[in-house]
């Protein structure tokens, strides 16, 4: 069984780990299928209400891809690699449940681009991010071009691809790449604080809200606020919705079952 990515739970909170600290958890192909296989894993698991995304060690998320093993990849294995990133990150995207990246140190290329993929970042003040992968003469593959305009606009993508420029924490944070900066070993508490709240919400309602806003968010206007109003009816025959509303109006706090 791979280590590449080490799996922990706490309570309604799962904590993927990104283990190969020693090449600052450069993605290779074990890196990826491992964690392929651990999100089609937590996917399944109805107990599982939010994910925590983060690196082993003190001083990567993921440090790119691994270039050794690009170093003798022909065209078509490029492909293939190009298709595997791809299928990881919407895999990301997709799981019923948050994923909340925890960036612990470098997110360079297609560990900037796999922290794209989730569903908002926290920053170590140590932090760095960037598209550097113009320095090796190749561009983003796992999505990194276009996550990126839809997390920063367009100018500062473009910014970022063409420079190869690593950017702080503070300044990630200031173009709204990361959605806050924390002090280094304040990160994973602070993340695991968060994740825990919202694993406190109403399961079903929260995965609707994550939907329609990464589907709504590339089909015209109309059409997604049809989904929102799908999704929204959806929920009423949800126990959740019942017992939202019940304990509000008796003045208690809400027991979900993420039924
Ligand atoms: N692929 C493969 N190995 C990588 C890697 C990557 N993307 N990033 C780091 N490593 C390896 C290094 O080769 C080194 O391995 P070694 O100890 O066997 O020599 C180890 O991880 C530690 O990295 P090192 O460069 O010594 O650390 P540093 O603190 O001096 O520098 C970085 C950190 C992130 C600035 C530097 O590692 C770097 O520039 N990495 C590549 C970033 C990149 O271009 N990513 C996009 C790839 S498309």
């Amino acid at each position: 069984m791979s280590t590449a990515v080490l799996t922990e739970r706490d309570g309604a909170v799962a904590i993927l780990t990104l283990n190969r600290p020693d090449k600052l958890n450069a993605l290779n192909a074990e890196l990826f299928s491992a964690l392929d296989e651990a999100l089609v894993l937590l996917s399944k698991d109805a107990t599982v209400a939010c994910a925590i995304l983060t690196g082993a060690g003190d001083k990567a998320f993921a440090a790119g891809a691994d270039i050794a093993a690009m170093l003798e990849m022909s065209v078509e294995e490029a492909r293939a690699f190009s298709e595997t990133g791809h299928r990881v990150c919407s895999r990301i995207e997709h799981a019923p449940f948050p994923v909340i990246g925890a960036v612990n140190g470098f997110a360079l290329g297609g560990g900037c681009e796999i922290a794209l993929a989730c569903d908002f970042l926290y920053a170590s003040d140590r932090a760095k991010l960037g598209q550097p992968e113009v320095n090796l003469g190749v561009m983003p593959g796992f999505g990194g071009t276009q996550r990126l305009v839809r997390r920063v606009g367009i100018g500062r993508a473009r910014e970022l691809c063409y420079t190869g420029d690593a950017i702080t924490a503070s300044e990630a944070l200031r173009i709204g790449l990361v959605n806050a900066v924390v002090p280094h070993t304040e990160l994973l508490p602070k993340v695991r604080e968060v994740a825990g709240k919202i694993a406190q919400k109403g399961r079903l309602a929260v995965a609707q809200c994550k939907r329609v806003l990464y589907t709504g968010a590339d089909v015209p206007l109309d059409v997604a606020n049809a989904l929102e109003t799908q999704s929204f009816s959806v929920l009423f025959g949800s126990r959740d919705r019942a017992e939202g509303m019940k304990a509000f109006l008796e003045k208690r706090p809400a027991i979900f079952t993420g039924t």
